[in-house]
């Protein structure tokens, strides 16, 4: 059976993104009412904690009219030494498709390559491409698009900013990074996307990524795995803190995003995550309908085809709808 993976942003095409964009904004406006994962299962693989990342999955994998199992590394055989190879095999003759969270992004390609169905990348050390394609979606809803966009990373040259960084490899948007020293992004990351045309810089002052920017985006300073560092990391990024002289620099209707969970006080001030340019709570909600549009591709033989070239209906939304409360989402 053919099946393909979302392991990286690479994965798919410019078109193809663009139509997971589209697809993603029709389940948001409630006119896709399929149900492509009726009689389907989806497992769940978390070797790190998440929020966001398993409600998201596991409502979306519901409302697509499927089932999703969540399966905690402490609770599977996986965390008594069995080898993933194996686990990949057994998965593939009892479900439709796998999302795993991993620390070495080595163990999600291994459990792509002998899987017989879909594997997604729900997080590794390397890499968060489901993320990103939701805050794409952000910056899509409130600024209407991304292309021509300036987005900043402030922070950590992490597995957020690779995901960044591959995005901008395939859609037309400048990337400016903003990392201390030891802390850049994969240099192999940067150089492969710079070679395929992308406009990524990497510079040290967050005040010169952030100007002139359209979004302002950070990260914790410490990621899943590292905790140890903390201490240490709180004195390296002094100075990277996303707080409102540094969001003054940018754009005047330039937004802020966060994936979330965040550390208010340290690398976002409190008066920026809630203040009246955040978007993070809109960018968590858009993790569930990119999550159903991959699912609904990957899993449930949704054409991507139909998608592409489609006229964007929605409007950016006015900048007051971000603090509305949601209403029910079904
Ligand atoms: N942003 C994100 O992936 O959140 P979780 O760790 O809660 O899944
Ligand atoms: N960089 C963070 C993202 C959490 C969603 C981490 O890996 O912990």
């Amino acid at each position: 059976m053919t099946h393909r993976d979302f392991l990286s942003i690479l994965d798919f095409s410019s078109a193809e993104l663009e139509a997971l964009f589209v697809l993603a904004e029709r389940i948001r406006a409630k006119r896709y009412t399929k149900k492509p994962l009726a009689g389907k299962v989806l497992a769940m693989i978390f070797q790190k904690s998440s929020t966001r990342t398993r409600v998201s999955f596991e409502v979306g994998a519901y409302d697509l009219g499927g089932h999703a199992l969540f399966l905690s590394q402490r609770d599977i055989q996986l965390g008594r030494g069995e080898p993933i190879k194996d686990m990949a095999r057994v998965l593939s003759r009892m479900t439709d498709g796998i999302m795993i969270r991993a620390y070495e992004h080595a163990h999600a390609e291994e459990l792509a390559e002998y899987a017989d169905v879909p594997v997604i990348n729900g997080l590794t050390d390397l890499s968060h491409p489901c993320q990103i394609l939701a805050d794409l979606l952000t910056v899509r809803q409130f600024l209407g698009t991304f292309e021509g966009k300036r987005i900043a990373w402030i922070g950590d040259g992490n597995n957020m900013a690779h995901s960044w960084i591959e995005a901008a490899q395939r859609l037309k948007f400048s990337l400016r990074l903003a990392c201390p020293e030891k802390f850049e992004p994969d240099p192999v990351l940067i150089a492969t996307a710079r070679a395929e045309g992308a406009d990524v810089t990497l510079v040290r002052d967050p005040r010169e990524a952030a100007e002139g920017a359209h979004v302002i985006n950070t990260d914790v300073w410490a990621s899943m795995g590292q905790e140890d560092e903390t201490n240490e990391r709180i004195q390296v990024f002094n100075g990277y803190m996303v707080d409102d002289a540094l969001m003054a620099r940018a754009a005047s209707d330039a937004i802020f995003l966060h994936c979330l969970p965040a550390h208010r006080g340290e690398e976002v001030a409190e008066s920026v995550l809630e203040g009246p340019q955040s978007r993070v709570w809109a960018e968590a909600e858009n993790r569930l309908h990119i999550q159903k549009a991959i699912m609904a591709v990957l899993m449930g033989n949704e054409p991507l085809k139909p998608y592409m070239h489609a006229k964007k209906r929605a409007r950016p939304a006015a900048r007051a709808s971000a603090r509305k409360k949601p209403t029910r989402r079904r």
